[in-house]
């Protein structure tokens, strides 16, 4: 396959794809409501999906600590050009990391398994979504990939 010459600085685009509380526990975790595939095989699709964009790079990253989550976020400002993140029960919690997503001034965008907006009215706020550039919710594992799919033409502008 030839090449192609882009304009755009050939280094990779890098992404931190960040996942919350109890999202360890998917594939046994309410399968009803998340589905039965594990975390670390949606991780694996996103590896697989990546590899269809030109020079992207994607690490993971799991807490159930709101502390470390806020760490995380942090670091990334200097290692990261975007972030992917699911913020599990954070999402309608955390003022930190809504404020921490702001502070790095990196793209993110939300995604959630289920649709949140049609649960329990709690999950129906989101605190950390008004930090991101969208947010995608409803999809099961789907979310994960129209997310990175919207950061990466995001950052390719
Ligand atoms: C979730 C939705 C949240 O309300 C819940 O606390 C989660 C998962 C989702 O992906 O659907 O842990 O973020």
């Amino acid at each position: 396959m030839i090449k192609k010459t882009l304009n755009k600085k050939e280094n990779n685009m890098k992404i931190l794809v960040l996942n919350g509380p109890n999202l360890n526990l998917l594939g046994t975790r309410e399968p009803e409501i998340y589905g039965t595939t594990t975390l670390e095989s949606i991780e694996n699709e996103i590896l697989e999906y990546s590899k269809s964009f030109h020079n992207v790079e994607i690490a993971f990253f799991q807490s159930n600590h709101e502390g470390e989550i806020v760490d995380k976020i942090q670091e990334a400002k200097s290692l990261y050009d975007g972030i992917l993140i699911n913020p599990a029960a954070y999402t309608h919690t955390s003022v930190a990391i809504a404020d921490a997503i702001k502070a790095v001034n990196l793209p993110a965008v939300e995604i959630h398994l289920s649709n949140i907006n049609t649960r329990e009215d709690f999950r129906k706020k989101s605190l950390t979504a008004p930090s991101c550039i969208g947010q995608i919710s409803g999809f099961g594992k789907t979310s994960y990939l129209a997310g990175l799919f919207c950061l990466i033409k995001h950052l390719e502008k």
